[in-house]
């Protein structure tokens, strides 16, 4: 035995290393069947796919350029980032955009800058920037709600969010005032840290579900009760990234906690169907609308991504016809993000937002329906240029997701899907998560959200207004192509948007009806 034992211990490592080799090659030839490249190229086809998979990260970290990468460059990252620390979010020398680039835009400065006097709103707080309309005011619902912060938090739900990047969310709203949506998975704990809520829900109804998977009016009717903290109600139809796609949630993945927020079977699958169960045509839609409105006294909404137009002139003739609808709509990008949706969807199914916003309020304005709804936008608008843009164009508001999740550390892991999020924002596993640093996170976000908002001003000064609602579609130009140079986006889009009744910066802080009330209370703030 011990003259064995020597004879092991003499083995040189390199022959140590070679057997190991030669085991891999055999197991490359003769055992595995699933891999033609590991099979005829065996041991180096392993280094294939080695490289394959941290090839994302080799190309984010040292390959491509500050402009190159999708869904966000390096810059905007970078703006994020800088903008939730408070750090200097500047850029020196000049811009490395290509300023004449197809669909570039540009937006038009004014000779004099808007001035503002020592007793203006800005003054004191040059973060200040609410929605100038109020949701649910024209259909004079019971508890109307004008949002205190013009950019607001989209719809994510926990679930494909974990419960410390929803806490932080929720705490971060609180401290900007702005609103925070729960998109599809219910009302959680996370979410009732005090900041505005809008409560969405989708086919799967969650959270508002009765028995059958049906909507129960009771169960939403309570939760608004019971929850002062939810200001609007949002009805999903569809989204950007997976329009008309329902999904299931494994049981594996169903808690006993989700279960609850839920409402639904511990460890069961759970399907989100494709299309509504509680309604199935737009009149049934609207009278859905109608119902929840007067049950629960709160403006009511629909979220939904755009391609074919006909049912939504359906619902502005019905509008027309009936006095009722919608207190507001969101209109979602086709490039907006997901928990999770398949490639085919999220690359060509609805229209990027520029075209889907712009047909949808085309078609508002000629009813001259757009006094009475509050547009909403999402679809990369997270930043001042883009989100004076989407003003032109018709938005009141702007909701943001990823751009959320990068200033709480999203770093673009694209991994959403697989739980695995290295920031442990979009994952329900428990280590992961426990690396988010609630308060800090918080700050972040409100932060991110008063420096968007302070910019945004900026430059809404610089073209000589005082709130972004006073943006024509002539004031921002957009490049073309070689015929048609540069044009404004009233001669691209082909709509001029309607005037938004607009009275001064002081209405709007003196409205009884102003959300965000714990952030108004600490007022002033710099
Ligand atoms: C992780 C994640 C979860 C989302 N969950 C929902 C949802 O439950 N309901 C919904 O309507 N949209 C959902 N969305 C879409 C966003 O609300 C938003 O419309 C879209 O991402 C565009 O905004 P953005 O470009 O600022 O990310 C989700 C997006 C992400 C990234």
């Amino acid at each position: 035995m011990d003259s064995f034992l020597s004879f092991i211990a003499n083995i040189s490592w390199w022959i140590w290393v070679l057997l190991a080799l030669a085991l891999v090659a055999i197991r490359d030839i003769f055992f595995q069947k699933k891999h033609t490249i590991s099979h005829n190229f065996p041991i180096v086809g392993h280094i294939r796919y080695m490289l394959e998979s941290i090839g994302p990260e080799m190309r984010q970290y040292f390959v491509a350029n500050n402009r190159e990468e999708l869904p966000f460059n390096r810059i905007e990252r970078g703006w994020i980032y800088a903008s939730a620390k408070k750090e200097n979010n500047y850029e020196g020398f000049g811009t490395d955009r290509d300023v004449y680039a197809h669909q570039h835009i540009f937006v038009k400065n004014q000779m004099m800058a808007y001035k503002i006097n020592d007793n203006h709103p800005n003054a004191k707080d040059k973060t200040f920037l609410p929605c100038a309309k109020v949701i649910g005011a024209y259909n004079k619902r019971k508890k109307p709600f004008r949002p205190a912060s013009a950019i607001n938090v989209s719809a994510m739900s926990f679930g494909s969010l974990s419960a410390a990047a929803v806490e932080a969310m929720n705490i971060g709203v609180l401290k900007s005032g702005a609103y925070h949506n729960t998109g599809e998975g219910g009302l959680s704990p996370y979410h009732k840290q005090g900041g505005d809520v809008v409560f969405h829900f989708g086919t799967g109804y969650f959270g508002v579900r009765s028995e059958d998977g049906n909507l129960s009016l009771e169960k939403l009717v309570t939760l608004v009760e019971n929850n002062p903290c939810i200001k609007a109600i949002e009805i999903k139809l569809s989204q950007g990234a997976k329009p008309g796609k329902g999904g299931v949630l494994p049981g594996a993945k169903i808690t006993a906690e989700l279960a609850e927020i839920r409402g639904v079977e511990i460890g069961k699958d759970v399907l989100s169907p494709a299309t509504h169960k509680a309604f199935s045509t737009v009149p049934e839609l609207v009278d859905l609308i109608e119902e929840i409105a007067e049950k629960t006294g709160l403006p009511v909404g629909i979220k939904g991504a755009i391609g074919k137009l006909d049912q939504w002139e359906e619902l502005a003739d019905i509008m027309l016809k009936t006095g009722k609808g919608p207190d507001f709509i969101t209109v979602d990008g086709g490039e907006g993000g997901t928990g999770a949706a398949p490639p085919s969807f999220a690359d060509h199914v609805s229209l990027p937002w520029v075209y889907g916003f712009s047909s949808l309020y085309k078609l508002f304005l000629e009813k001259k329906l757009t006094d009475r709804i509050v547009f909403i936008g999402s679809g990369k608008l997270g930043f001042p240029a883009k989100a004076a843009m989407a003003f032109a164009m018709g938005v009141d508001c702007i909701n943001v997701a990823r751009e959320a999740m990068m200033s709480i550390g999203c770093i673009q892991a694209q991994s959403c899907h697989t739980n695995t999020c290295p920031a442990g924002i979009a994952t329900q596993n428990q280590w992961l998560q426990r690396g988010i640093n609630v308060p800090l996170k918080s700050d972040r976000l409100a932060q991110y959200f008063k420096s968007f908002r302070k910019e945004l001003i900026e430059i809404t000064h610089a073209s000589g207004y005082e709130h972004p609602c006073q943006y024509t579609m002539d004031d921002i130009q957009v490049n073309l192509d070689d015929n048609e140079l540069n044009r404004s986006l009233a001669f691209t889009y082909g709509y001029n948007k309607a005037k938004v009744a607009f009275n001064g910066m002081q209405e709007l802080y003196d409205c009884v009806h102003l959300g965000g009330k714990e952030y108004m209370k600490n007022e002033p703030k710099k």
